[in-house]
Formats: C-alpha cells, structure tokens, sequence
C-alpha cells in the first residue's frame, strides 16, 4: 500500500515511524515532512491545504491512503476534496472539523447533546460580550471562535484583564479567528487528553495523555504548544473513561450523524476532570502534538491498522492490543521559545542516541545543513521513551535527552511530575 502523511511537525513523524513498522507499508510520502522524517521516508514539497493539489500529488503518486496530520488541511475541506476524488482517507471533512475550528459551534453542539462542559456565552460585538464578563465575574475565560493555533485562549483571572481581551479580540488581534468570541466560566480541576477514534458510528478509545503547556517548570510561564507529554493519564481511571464516553463522546458523535455531518477520524477530547467528574474543555480533529509522540510509541505498527479501519467504516470489528506500559515524551525547544528564537544552530550528538521500539527522537522542527541536524523551528525534538512504569519511561527519556549537545535549546526537566508525585 502506498501512503501518503500530510503535516510537518513531532506528530507527523511519530506517525510515519508507526506506519512504517507494518508490513502493509509498502511506500510512505510525508508533505512537506522534515529532515528527521526524510530519514525514514520520502518527503516532498506540496501545499497541504491547497485539495487540488494533494488530489493531484495523490493521483499521481498512485497513493491508496492519506493520513491528515494538522486541522488547518481539515478545516479547508482537503478530506473531502480526496474522498470525492475516491481517495481512501483517515480524517474528518470540513463539515465535521467544525468541532475545532468553531468553539460556539462545538458548545452549540454539547447543548445539544447535553455534554457537561463550561457555561458559555457567544458574542459578535464586543458591548454584549463586555456586559456578559460584568455580570459573570473573574475568573472567566475568553476565546476566539476560530482558529488561532492554539493562542486563542485567555484566562482572565481579573475583570479589567477579560474587558480588554475582549477589546482585543474584537479589534484583530486573532484576525478573522476573533470576529467571533465565546466567552466560558473558568473551571477547575486537572486536565487530560482522551484519544477516540470514530466512523461516524463506532466509538474506539486509543489511548490517554497529559500533556505540559506552559514553557516553566512546575507549569508557569507563557503557553506553548506543549513542552512533554506522558501516557497513560492517571487521572484517567476506567470511571472517568466511561463517563466520558457516555457523557461526552458518544452523545457528541451521534449529534454529529444527526445534523447530517458524521464524524470521522480521531478525536482529540480535552477533559477537565474534578471529583471524579469529567467536564469538556475543547474538541481537536487530529492527535496532539506532542501526545501523538507517546500514544504512537505504545501503539506501534497496529497504528495503520487502525486508522484504515476507521477510515473504512470498519471500526466495529478492530481492536487496540494494549500493552501495560508507559511512555513519556520531552520537548527540546529553541531558546526564546514561545518568544522569538534563533533558527540554524547545529544539534550535535543525536546520532549517538538509541532508535528502537522503545526509544525515539522524533522531529518537530529540523533541517540539514553540511551533513548535520539544524533546528528550524521553536519546538524542535520530541525524545520519547518507553517502558514499564513511567519514572523508567522518564529515566529514560532524561538520558537520552543529556546525549544531545544543543546549547540553543532547552527542555523542562519536570515532565510528569504530577502523575510521579500521586504514585
Ligand atoms: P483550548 O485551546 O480550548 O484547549 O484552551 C487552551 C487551554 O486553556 C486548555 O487546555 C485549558 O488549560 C485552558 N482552558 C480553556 N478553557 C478553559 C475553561 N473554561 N476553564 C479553565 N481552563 C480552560
Ligand atoms: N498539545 C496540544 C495540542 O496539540 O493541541
């Protein structure tokens, strides 16, 4: 079978080196991929948002599978540019995507449904969406409608600090993701990432993470993308699971076959969880990234397997195999990073680090300059590890990390402390 990954970052690699390990493989493309993905797979030049384009390359490149890495191809409607085109793909149509690039849409959706989630209002001029803050109070949580590559959200812990990010958002500062604000009741509790895949009838859970979004050790500083991520989340337990399958999941999945846009691919579910009790924060259309790093890592081959079935309307018949292990991912960034950055600087000693099933250092943002690996973006490796409990799994990951001669870059030396400091 010939496949081809759309994307570019730690999650799209992780991904290859999954499919890769089945033997049903037979060719993998990755568009635009990386330099650590090139050395793995073919990688080539096409614009992933551009559904013409990728049914072209797909076409020509005799391509019997996509996989869809980001949102942004998603939400341009490229899954259903291929499947009109007779292309089998893992990933859900525009229509569907819906779930993340419009937040009123996913809480009209949870209404619906009567998922738990957030108290919310959903404002087009700032006056309405200033009165609301007034009448509800701080802390209170503001975000932009649309697409803002995860920078969207702000936690106003002060009424004064709420009105001005309305202000902000109402006059650009998310562009065209801002014409719109949702604004939430601030919940608390501890966050987790559940992992489903879904046909438009099936539900299959895949996996659980948690993933670090602050920059600082012990979780201060500015937002990132995501610093480290461990699997499974503890927090997790096999109550709050099925009360978010039961509460959350399913009812959303059968709300989506109801107004005519089933949902298929995988859903990323962002839970806040407080007394046993899982609330929904938000709804993601792909995996996350870096948590797509560990649940590739424990899932290994039978990946492929998966996602054709789920891309096939199989997902009644196919099974996880899950094994009793751990693993945990730690993000190398650029110094400066979710600040401004340098891009260029040599990263030395990564040929020295172990590749295994149970060892890998996945790509987010390098190239190739003079034989060597360069960093090209803010975050720019994710070391990952396995193994049977997750203070080995973070042993591990640690050493592998002080292998890697790169004084440009840092890491967070506290990945998973929460989950370790509960054991
Ligand atoms: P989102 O982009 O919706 O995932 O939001 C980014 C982060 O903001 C989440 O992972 C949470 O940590 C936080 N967050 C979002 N909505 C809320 C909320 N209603 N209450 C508390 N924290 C929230
Ligand atoms: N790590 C969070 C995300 O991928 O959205």
């Amino acid at each position: 079978m010939n496949i081809l990954i759309l994307g570019s970052g730690g999650r799209e690699h992780s991904l290859a080196w999954a499919v890769m390990q089945n033997p049903k493989c037979d060719k993998l493309i990755v568009a635009p991929g990386n330099a650590g993905i090139a050395e793995i797979a073919d990688c080539a030049s096409l614009d992933i948002e551009d559904g013409g384009a990728v049914v072209g390359f797909a076409e020509e490149n005799a391509i019997d599978f996509v996989i869809v890495g980001p949102e942004a191809p998603l939400a341009a409607g490229v899954s259903d540019r291929l499947r009109d085109a007779g292309i089998s793909v893992f990933g859900p149509s525009g229509a569907a995507a819906r779930l993340e690039a419009s937040k009123a849409f996913t809480k009209q959706i949870c209404d619906a449904a009567g998922a738990p989630t957030a108290a919310y209002g959903h404002f087009t001029d700032a006056d309405a969406a200033k009165a609301y803050v007034t009448a509800q109070g701080a802390p209170i949580v503001i975000k932009a409608d649309g697409l803002a590559a995860g920078k969207g959200v702000i936690i106003a812990e002060t009424e004064a600090l709420a009105l001005a990010a309305v202000d902000d958002m109402f006059s650009g500062a998310f562009g065209d993701a801002g014409a719109e604000v949702v604004i939430e009741e601030f919940m608390t509790g501890e966050e987790a990432s559940f992992f489903v895949l879904c046909d438009g009838e099936t539900v299959l859970p895949i996996g659980t993470a948690q993933d670090h979004k602050r920059v600082g050790e012990g979780d201060t500083g500015p937002n990132t993308g995501g610093m480290g991520a461990y699997s499974p989340a503890p927090v997790m337990t096999e109550a709050v699971t099925r009360k978010a399958l039961d509460e959350i999941v399913r009812p959303t999945m059968a709300e989506m076959v109801r107004q005519g846009t089933p949902y298929q691919g995988v859903l990323f579910v962002g839970l806040m969880i407080q007394d046993g009790q899982p609330r929904l924060v938000e709804y993601n259309v792909r995996f996350g990234d870096p948590e797509c790093q560990v649940l590739m890592m424990r899932l290994g081959a039978q990946v492929l397997d998966l996602l054709q079935a789920c891309a096939e309307g199989r997902l009644a018949e196919a099974q996880v195999n899950w094994a009793a292990d751990h693993a945990m991912t730690v993000v190398l960034a650029a110094n400066g990073y979710p600040g401004s950055y340098e891009k260029g600087s040599a990263i030395h000693g990564l040929e020295d680090v172990p590749e295994d099933s149970s060892h890998m250092v996945f790509h987010a943002g390098t190239g190739r300059a003079a034989g060597k690996f360069t960093a090209q973006g803010g975050r720019v490796l994710a070391v990952t590890a396995r193994a049977g409990t997750l203070q080995d799994a973070r042993d591990t990951a640690y050493q592998m990390v002080d292998q890697i001669d790169w004084p440009e870059g840092f890491c967070r030396r506290d990945i998973g402390w929460r989950a370790l400091q509960s054991d």
